[in-house]
């Protein structure tokens, strides 16, 4: 629904309308995302926002998916979008990842979650959501979205401190470490590259090669041609993301996307994105060998990832990595094609990390 268009009226609260954002609403967006979520997560969304909603490549000429909900003239939420070309089945099209969706307090629990919720859903090819507060999880159940996470998580340990938890005490976290001691060293040690990855910072059109080479692996993922890339992890405001691509003459036969940061207990390397044909285990083996010795070299604890693909996620257990509980959900409807009625139970050729949607920042 462009600006301007007419807005729609809500059953369940007569006086609220919902439209698409314009410039003069950020203001007010900006006040209520500070009373929702906080001043710090304001702020820093604030300092995402123009990479995040105007860059992005598939954001449409008429501006920013974001719809907002009015009474009379105050915002009483919103509901944003991260518009995305979604691989399924073979073919494209158009998606959104719904994010940074919000009611005012005083207003929550009175349908204007679910009107906002659909009012996105109505405008895209299919609605996808991942990392959920535990309000829009159930809010996606009840709407009956699909649920198809959570995202596995895997973590290779590279020191004994990898197992630390803050909610241990000191005396339980060093017992720990010295039980596990052994078993890091194993699954831990340094294992050989079969191809060299060259680090680089922007995706240049062997990418988009890559890309259109490898899709077929996939039954789902989101397109990941060079000018997405750039975007999502060359140029975002906030974050500096480290990349390595094992390169074959001109061709680019896969590529890492990861980053160090420090946690409570210790630093970790997260391994955000990864693309190769799932089948090339040399190339995914020396991507993971590479990023190996990258955590080591920032002292990193452990390497964490997430990863829906049976196949990257049986390299990855070949690699030292193994599978832990995971609370980033993932739900998704379908409305631009028709899909099988088991669709939703075979998920081990779906592509998704935690470099997609906003869930890494
Ligand atoms: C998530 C949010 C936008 C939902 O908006 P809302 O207007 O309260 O949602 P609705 O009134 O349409 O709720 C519909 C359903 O959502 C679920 N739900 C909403 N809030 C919930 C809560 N606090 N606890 C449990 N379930 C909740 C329920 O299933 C509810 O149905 P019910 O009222 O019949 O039980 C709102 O709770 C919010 O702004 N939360 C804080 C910010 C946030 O968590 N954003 C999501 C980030 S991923």
């Amino acid at each position: 629904m462009p600006p301007g268009e007419r807005s729609e009226q809500l059953q369940a609260t007569r006086t609220v309308t919902i439209d698409r954002y314009r410039p003069e609403d950020r203001p007010a967006i900006e006040a209520l995302y500070r009373r929702v979520f906080g001043p710090d997560a304001q702020e820093a969304s604030r300092l995402r926002w123009e990479w995040q909603y105007r860059r992005n490549p598939n954001t449409p000429l008429d501006g920013p998916q974001i719809w907002v909900a009015k009474d009379d003239a105050r915002i009483v939420g919103q509901y944003a979008s991260m518009p995305v070309r979604l691989w399924v089945q073979g073919g494209e099209i158009p998606a959104s990842w719904g994010m940074d969706v919000m009611v005012a307090p005083e207003r929550q629990r009175q349908g204007l979650g679910e009107a906002l919720f659909h009012t996105w859903d109505r405008n895209t090819g299919a609605s996808l959501g991942m990392g959920l507060s535990d309000a829009s999880y159930r809010l996606f159940q009840k709407l009956r979205w699909q649920d198809v996470g959570p995202l596995p998580c895997l973590v290779k340990p590279l020191t004994r401190r990898a197992f630390r938890r803050p909610q241990w005490s000191t005396a339980a976290n060093r017992f720990v470490s010295w039980l596990t001691l052994p078993f890091v060293r194993i699954v831990g040690r340094a294992r050989p590259l079969v191809a060299q990855p060259e680090p680089f910072r922007r995706f240049d059109t062997s990418f988009t090669r890559l890309w259109e080479r490898v899709a077929g692996r996939f039954e789902v993922a989101v397109k990941r041609d060079a000018t997405y890339l750039n975007w999502k992890f060359s140029e975002p405001p906030a974050i500096r993301y480290l990349m390595a691509a094992v390169r074959a003459g001109n061709d680019t036969r896969g590529y890492v996307v990861y980053r160090h940061i420090q946690e409570p207990r210790g630093r970790v390397t997260l391994l955000v994105d990864v693309l190769a044909d799932p089948e090339d285990a040399d190339v995914v083996q020396s991507l993971l060998a590479w990023v190996d010795r990258e955590a080591r070299a920032n002292d990193s604890d452990k390497i964490r990832t997430f990863a829906m693909h049976a196949g990257f996620r049986k390299l990855m257990r070949r690699a030292g990595y193994f599978q832990v509980k995971s609370t980033l959900q993932f739900t998704i409807k379908i409305n631009a094609l028709a899909v099988a009625a088991d669709f939703f139970q075979h998920t081990d050729r779906w592509h998704f990390t935690l470099g997609d949607s906003d869930q890494d920042r």
